[in-house]
């Protein structure tokens, strides 16, 4: 390993540790930054609706302008090339396309990815487009959401409808963008939208949103006239017991379980993962298998996008030190390991990413990895300018890139890194008081100015590019 003086002071990185072929990217998504909700036939995502209930997301923040990125592509396409990466991840957002949830596509929606592409593709960009980032069509919510069976079909249907127009042009497909969230936050705690709290649709909305992402991937295949990369992405942590108890150990048997295994299983081996089923089985839940499903789920691909931001640890009794809740359940409480911690809260565990991908890389042999997000919020503090100088999001990635590098060492297959966010957006139940951008954006003026970290990143990318 040969370190290299980075241009952020007193940061030290791995110079030769990513083969050419390495590919750099930033990412965003859909309703994180677009705006223009009510534009070109767009109907009401779930998240427009949940951004209005009283309380559910700070600030009463929601996604009508966000970022204005619908009527500013051209010139975000144009920050975009100006850092050097070679790629560019976003969504696509299924009200746009689709507004109704089933039925015709919407030309006007569809054309802005259209010309997304093609805008991207002239700046020597590679577009990564993923399907579903959390956009839900209301209308399908308001027909059951995710917990409904039908809801794969539809995305099915509707992954066609953007593959058919795209795929002549983008190489890469991602289904979903983190099922958990999708799931547990939308169904089972209610933090995100549609904001239902039912432990047993969320275990439906994990099996349908598996199911969906099996049945585009097949028909995508089905239809490719040339290469494709297909994938999905996961947010994964890593979940250690809290001390070397059986019953921590059990306690962090079973985040691991709801919180990776319960999808890269079935994903990759077909099988849910029997010690959860028993787990569930004996709160009388289950998931809604039928007959072929697990078929469709194990679909091969390509690429397993790995969403990491920390790492946290594990106890089988709650803070009175009871073993089980008050509905008779067995206590899983998150400790959060004692590190410097991010705005969001979340402890700095760079070292816990390396054994992440290691992991994966051992216990689900064959599948390529891609990080397809990474990153960090920090309490920024523009100068006059607007620049930011955010050492602690520089070393932040920093410390995460060199994570990447010390996994590929070992023999993880990591094949590409994606920061999140390009620019400052809409954090969901966080509203815009959360930036986890490298751009900082100036939500008066819309203005974009790039941060230290920015700065740094595109030259880290060229360096390791001409190493
Ligand atoms: C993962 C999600 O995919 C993304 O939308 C979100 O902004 C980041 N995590 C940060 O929370």
């Amino acid at each position: 390993m040969n370190p290299t003086v980075s241009s952020a002071p007193g940061l030290l990185l791995p110079a030769a540790d990513f083969p050419p072929s390495f590919k750099w990217g930033v990412a965003t998504s859909s309703y994180q930054i677009e705006g223009a909700v009510a534009e070109d036939g767009r109907t009401p995502s779930i998240w427009d609706t949940f951004c209005r209930v009283p309380g559910a997301v700070a600030g009463g923040d929601h996604g009508d302008v966000a970022c204005d990125h619908y009527h500013r592509m051209p010139q975000d396409v144009a920050l975009i090339k100006s850092l050097g990466v070679d790629t560019y991840r976003f969504s696509v957002a299924w009200p746009r396309v689709q507004p109704h949830g089933r039925g015709p596509v919407n030309p006007a929606g569809l054309g802005f990815y259209d010309r997304l592409t093609d805008e991207l593709l002239t700046a020597g960009v590679d577009p990564w487009v993923t399907l579903y980032h959390w956009d839900l069509p209301q209308e399908l919510e308001d027909a059951g959401g995710w917990p409904n069976r039908d809801t794969a079909y539809r995305f099915a249907d509707y992954a066609m409808l953007v593959f058919d127009k795209l795929s002549d042009r983008v190489e890469t497909w991602t289904t979903m963008n983190e099922p958990w969230c999708s799931a547990w936050l939308g169904y089972a705690t209610g933090v995100h939208a549609p904001g239902r709290k039912d432990f047993d649709a969320a275990l439906a909305a994990v099996h349908h949103l598996l199911l969906g992402h099996g049945l585009a991937t097949q028909r995508m295949r089905a239809a490719a006239t040339r290469e494709h990369t297909f994938g999905i992405t996961l947010n994964m942590g890593t979940a250690d017991p809290a001390t070397d108890t059986q019953r921590d150990r059990d306690a962090a048997r079973r985040a691991d379980g709801m919180g990776l295994r319960i999808y890269l299983d079935p994903l990759h081996r077909g099988a849910y993962p029997q010690d959860m089923v028993d787990d569930l089985a004996a709160r009388g839940a289950s998931f809604p298998v039928q007959d072929g499903d697990l078929e469709i789920i194990s679909t091969p691909f390509e690429v397993l996008g790995v969403n990491f931001y920390f790492g946290q640890d594990f106890s089988g009794t709650d803070e009175d030190g009871n073993e089980v809740d008050a509905d008779g359940h067995p206590v899983v409480r998150a400790v959060i390991p004692d590190r410097p911690r991010t705005a969001m809260n979340w402890p700095i565990t760079p070292e816990r990413f390396t054994q992440l991908l290691v992991r994966l890389h051992r216990d689900y042999p064959g599948l390529p990895l891609v990080v397809t997000e990474n990153g960090a919020a920090f309490d920024d503090a523009a100068d006059e300018s607007g620049f930011v100088a955010d050492e602690d999001r520089t070393a932040y990635l920093a410390e995460h890139i060199a994570a990447v590098a010390a996994a590929r060492e070992q023999g993880a297959d990591v094949r590409g890194y994606f920061a999140w966010s390009l620019m400052d957006n809409f954090e969901w139940a966080e509203g815009y008081a959360k930036r986890f951008g490298i751009v900082h954006v100036d939500y008066e003026t819309q203005e974009r100015t790039p941060k230290q970290s920015a700065l740094w990143y595109r030259d880290t990318i060229s360096r390791h590019r001409n190493a």
